[in-house]
């Protein structure tokens, strides 16, 4: 086993579209736990997301500027390439429920199997976020439900004008 970094660098990555209060939380976890946090956005052309990655890019930075130590960037191929690019040594996932951790374990043991040297930490948010998703946060949105405290309030603008855009396009 490699000895421990003397800075421990560690990536949440995901797809952040958007980014919720769970996923917040867990920013404010990381930041306290790690010397640096890089939340990177996966740029996956396989899905349809409803903002771009520059434009997730904008809010993550936008909610994360009180943090000293965490930074945004965005990432395309392996997870684990993306973290030794930025010498890190830990990738971030949150877990919120049993329905979870199936597929975290998946992922967390074939990054292990592809980089030994890297390890997955999970952390759990306060449980008063572990319903949220960002797929429910947008499927509630669109449906015209309240999603206050769900996400923070720049995000819910961002929603707001997002989907009156598409209302005037489909008008
Ligand atoms: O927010 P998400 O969609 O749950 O995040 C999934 C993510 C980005 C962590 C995962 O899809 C990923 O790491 N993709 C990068 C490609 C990769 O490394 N795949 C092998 C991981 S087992």
């Amino acid at each position: 086993m490699p000895p421990k970094p003397p800075k421990v660098i560690a990536i949440y990555p995901g797809s952040f579209d958007p980014i919720t209060n769970g996923h917040l939380d867990l920013i404010q976890r990381g930041s306290r736990l790690f010397d640096r946090l890089i939340v990177s956005i996966l740029r996956n052309e396989s899905k349809q997301p409803l903002f771009s990655v520059e434009e997730r890019m904008e809010m993550l930075r936008e909610v994360v500027q009180a943090y000293a130590n965490v930074q945004v960037d965005c990432f395309d191929g392996l997870l684990v390439d993306h973290a030794a690019a930025h010498s890190a040594t830990v990738l971030l996932r949150g877990i919120r429920a049993i329905s979870d951790y199936e597929f975290e374990l998946q992922m967390a043991l074939m990054n292990r199997r592809l980089r030994p040297g890297v390890e997955t930490v999970f952390l759990m948010s306060n449980e008063a976020y572990s319903f949220i998703s960002s797929r429910l946060v947008k499927e509630v949105f669109g449906l015209g439900g309240n999603i206050s405290g769900l996400v923070p309030a720049t995000v819910e603008a961002r929603l707001r004008r997002r989907l009156s855009q598409r209302q005037t396009k489909g008008a």
